[in-house]
């Protein structure tokens, strides 16, 4: 029984001893994961740090901004980077020991003394403006921005210094030019009126506000069609809104240039004559941004225009009144003078019988003289006005000239009328007659032909009158009117085109090196009569 117990004893102290051996060797094992884990956490902390080092050393090192470790408060620089150098112009050993005080670092001490206050209070200041001199004295704008740190224990300021004067020199560039050109469209005396994708106005220009007679206020955001304006073109018919430099810059594209418009408030008769212009502008998208339209006010270079265009038919119109005077004077009264003085002297050569030989000779050398006289004057009569013009009308007077003309010149003209071409009006039939006896004239001057080719024709509707020679041709000036070397001209082309949009006809001179043609169109008018009904005052 004893013996019973002693074994249970003995039992139970071997369960207890193994089993406190498993536990401690449970804790033995469990001590030793915590540890591992405790080692690893370390080990990885230790990795992570070494890791932000290297990162914050290699970001120290490469930043192209100035980077550096001051003490505080004094300020003696710890470490700096190569960019730090570079902008200062101070080797690391000049810089490192040494505040930026007595390095004279800032422009204004003052300043410095201010930010850092800031950074002390706040413990971190950002993109603070100062200037910093460099080493060899220059003066750089710079903007500072630092944190405070602590540095085996010290407390310290990490600062970061950008150099911007690039930057602010090309803003400043950008903002003088901008500046430049807002007083150059504010004072320009053109007119100047910005457009939105949509036409509508963002802005105009004094110049503008006073053309229209709008203000900036009223005028935003609506469009031209909106501000009781008319458009028209120079023959006074009315230019819908679409088709107004700026929508249709927008329309189609592309600029506008040198456009004529006509502006008139509704209700009133007064024309603000424009140069105008408008030029797109685009996005990086391709579409239509804006439209930058310019108008110059040129009403009184059109008063002046129409003023001379009114001149110059005026003194056409004397001048072929006055011709038609002279001509008919020459004609009916002079000729007819020496023509009596002939005949006088004819009856006295024949009452006079006792008239010695010399007297004879005398008389009748007066006599051939007269008559050659009352030729001439005849010539001139009909080169001035020729009276078939008025009683026959173009066609007789045409061909009577040409066989004056071939007979004076010797250049051979054809003469292509078509058959029953009627009369004109007396306008229209002076007007067509001094264009040929122009052209003719140039051709015997300056074309070196010896043949030419005259052609009228006409239908229900308009008169086609051509004039073509197979001549040397004209230099270009001649041809193309107002290109500004009109004043070397004669005053026949000129006369011509003056005439022709007076009748609200066409002028076109056509030349080259193996000829000239001057075509003429003439629409007809209500006034325009047939053969022999054409009323005229003799
Ligand atoms: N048929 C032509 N052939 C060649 N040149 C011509 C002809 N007609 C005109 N021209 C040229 O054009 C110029 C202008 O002609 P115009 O105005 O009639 O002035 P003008 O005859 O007084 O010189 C002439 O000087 C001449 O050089
Ligand atoms: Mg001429």
């Amino acid at each position: 029984m004893g013996r019973r117990i002693a074994v249970e004893q003995v039992t139970i102290a071997w369960i207890a001893i193994t089993a406190s051996f498993i536990l401690s060797g449970a804790r033995l094992i469990l001590t030793n994961e915590k540890q591992r884990r405790l080692a690893d956490d370390i080990l990885k902390a230790e990795q992570a740090l070494l890791r932000s080092e290297h990162m914050f050393s290699t970001a120290f090192r490469l930043s192209p901004d100035a980077v550096g470790i001051s003490a505080i408060p004094g300020g003696e620089f710890l470490e700096v980077n190569d960019s730090f150098t570079r902008l200062t112009g101070y080797t690391h050993d000049e810089t490192l020991g040494r505040t930026p005080l007595e390095m004279n670092l800032w422009k204004d001490p003052g300043r410095r003394t201010e930010v850092m206050a800031k950074l002390q209070k706040e413990s971190e200041v950002r993109d603070e403006e100062f200037v910093c001199v460099t080493k060899s004295g220059e003066s750089r704008i710079a903007q500072f921005s630092g944190t405070l740190i602590e540095l085996d224990g010290k407390r310290c300021a990490l600062v970061i210094v950008r150099d911007i004067t690039t930057r602010k020199q090309a803003e400043e560039a950008l903002r003088a030019s901008e500046e430049r050109f807002r007083t150059l469209v504010r004072d320009f005396h053109v007119g100047v009126i910005l457009h939105g994708p949509n036409a509508e106005i963002q802005f105009a220009n004094q110049a503008a506000q006073q053309m229209f007679g709008i203000s900036l206020e009223e005028a935003k955001g609506k469009n031209s069609s909106q501000l009781d304006l008319i458009s028209v073109r120079e023959d006074g018919t009315e230019i819908p809104f679409s088709m107004r430099p700026g929508p249709r810059a927008i329309e189609m594209r592309e600029s506008i240039q040198n456009e004529v418009i006509g502006w008139r408030c509704k209700g009133s008769n007064e024309v603000l004559w424009t140069l105008g212009n408008a030029l797109p502008q685009f996005a990086a998208d391709g579409s239509v941004s804006a439209v930058i339209n310019t108008f110059t006010n040129i009403t009184e270079r059109k008063q002046a225009e129409e003023a001379l265009h009114q001149l110059s038919t005026r003194l056409l119109q004397l001048q072929d009144e006055e011709r038609r005077r002279l001509g008919r004077e020459l004609h009916d009264s002079l000729a007819q003078s020496v023509l009596a003085v002939n005949l006088n002297l004819a009856q006295a050569t024949r009452s006079l019988t006792s008239l010695d030989e010399r007297s004879r000779h005398s008389l009748a050398e007066a006599r051939r003289v007269l008559a050659e006289m009352s030729r001439e004057i005849r010539t001139l009569s009909y080169l001035l006005h020729p009276p078939l013009l008025d009683e026959l009308g173009l066609v007789s007077a045409v061909k009577e000239y040409a066989e004056g003309f071939s007979e004076r010149s010797g250049i051979k003209l054809e003469l292509d009328v078509q058959a029953g071409f009627g009369r004109l009006s007396q306008e229209a039939e002076t007007a067509l007659f001094r264009i040929v006896q122009e052209s003719l004239a140039n051709i015997q001057r300056h074309s070196g032909a010896q043949t030419a080719k005259i052609q009228l024709r006409g239908d229900s509707t308009c008169v086609n009158l051509e004039i073509s020679d197979r001549g040397r041709g004209m230099g270009k000036e001649a041809v193309e009117p107002g290109n500004g070397s009109a004043t070397r001209l004669g005053v026949g082309i000129l006369g011509m085109r003056e005439r022709i949009p007076q009748l609200g006809g066409k002028l076109e001179i056509k030349s080259s090196s193996s000829g000239t043609t001057v075509w003429v169109c003439l629409p007809l008018k209500s006034e325009v009569s047939n053969a022999g009904s054409h009323s005229h005052s003799r």
